[in-house]
């Protein structure tokens, strides 16, 4: 068998589109949804999801604001900028990206972020709801996996799924997401990490695999079984010389080897990478939607 490709940049596409209409009849009742980016220093690959959160939210009609500090900046200093955005209402969302310099405290700046404007859903209150299965705000990557799953029919009701990975922006996430008796998710599920003893052990009986463990090539052929929808949340820079930025960017999965045995699967990059920026525009506009009252 091999696999059909899922183009998280097509899926981005259609939910791009539907959300621009939907800013319009907001505009149109007076308000413009507001997104506001802290970024502090200078790091590459931050300010290329930067300047992806950027484009994205000007291609729906989002207003979108960078607020760039220095590397030296002190904690207070970005503190005080995230407080002063709180109280904004041009902004209905911040977010403040990471990683932070190393002597900053990240916890105590994404928690300074009212809940009701946290759009990347870091903050406990927004973590507790998702457990809870009442969530305000669904966090981007692994509600653009859910989208990835639903829109190519995918649905993981009934299922087996598989998370690799433990993380608080993924893993963790994506299974309080999965386990609720909720539209888009009823799945059964497993999280496998660096402590699981057998790993593909677990991988081999899943219908759905969410690769989400930040290492090339954790997931091979050998590991999945014939016929299952396979996500790889994965973005890993190697070096590649054939480049002229001397990296090129590949996933968790084997994909070349994994397709010939998947039923789906998604590629990188060109898979899950344009869903997260969708999905916090997704979270912007819902949350100028609330103060709208509709
Ligand atoms: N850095 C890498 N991914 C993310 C994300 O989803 N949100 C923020 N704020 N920073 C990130």
């Amino acid at each position: 068998m091999t696999a059909e490709i899922i183009s998280g940049t097509q899926v981005a596409a259609d939910i791009r589109q539907e959300l621009a209409q939907e800013v319009k009849e907001l505009k149109a009742k007076g308000v413009t949804p507001g997104l506001a980016v802290v970024l502090v220093g200078e790091d590459p690959a931050s300010i290329s999801y930067v300047t992806a959160k950027a484009k994205g939210a000007e291609e729906v009609g989002v207003h979108e604001e960078t607020f760039r500090l220095p590397a030296d900046s002190t904690e207070d200093a970005v503190l005080k900028k995230v407080a002063e955005l709180n109280q904004d209402p041009r902004f209905h969302g911040i977010l403040v990206q990471l990683p932070l310099p190393k002597d900053m405290d990240e916890k105590k700046l994404t928690y300074t972020i009212l809940p009701e404007k946290d759009v990347d859903a870091f903050h406990p209150v927004n973590v507790g709801k998702l457990l809870i299965g009442e969530p305000d705000f669904l966090p981007c990557t692994p509600h653009g996996v859910m989208q990835l799953l639903t829109r190519s029919g995918n649905d993981p009701s009934g299922k087996y799924l598989v998370i690799v990975g433990r993380s608080n922006i993924v893993g963790k996430p994506l299974m309080a997401m999965m386990v609720q008796k909720a539209k888009g998710a009823n799945a059964t599920v497993t999280v496998v990490h660096t402590g699981t003893a057998d790993m593909a052990h677990y991988v081999k009986e899943a219908d759905i695999v969410i690769a989400a463990a930040g290492r090339p090539n954790m997931v091979t052929a050998e590991m999945v079984k014939d016929g299952a929808v396979v996500i790889d949340v994965g973005v890993n820079r190697i070096p590649d010389d054939t480049k002229k930025s001397g990296f090129r960017l590949v996933g968790d999965v084997d994909f070349e080897a994994v397709k010939e045995k998947a039923k789906a699967i998604t590629p990188v990059p060109g898979g899950v990478g344009p869903m997260t920026v969708t999905m916090l525009l997704v979270n912007t506009v819902r949350a100028a939607a609330r103060t709208a009252g509709s």
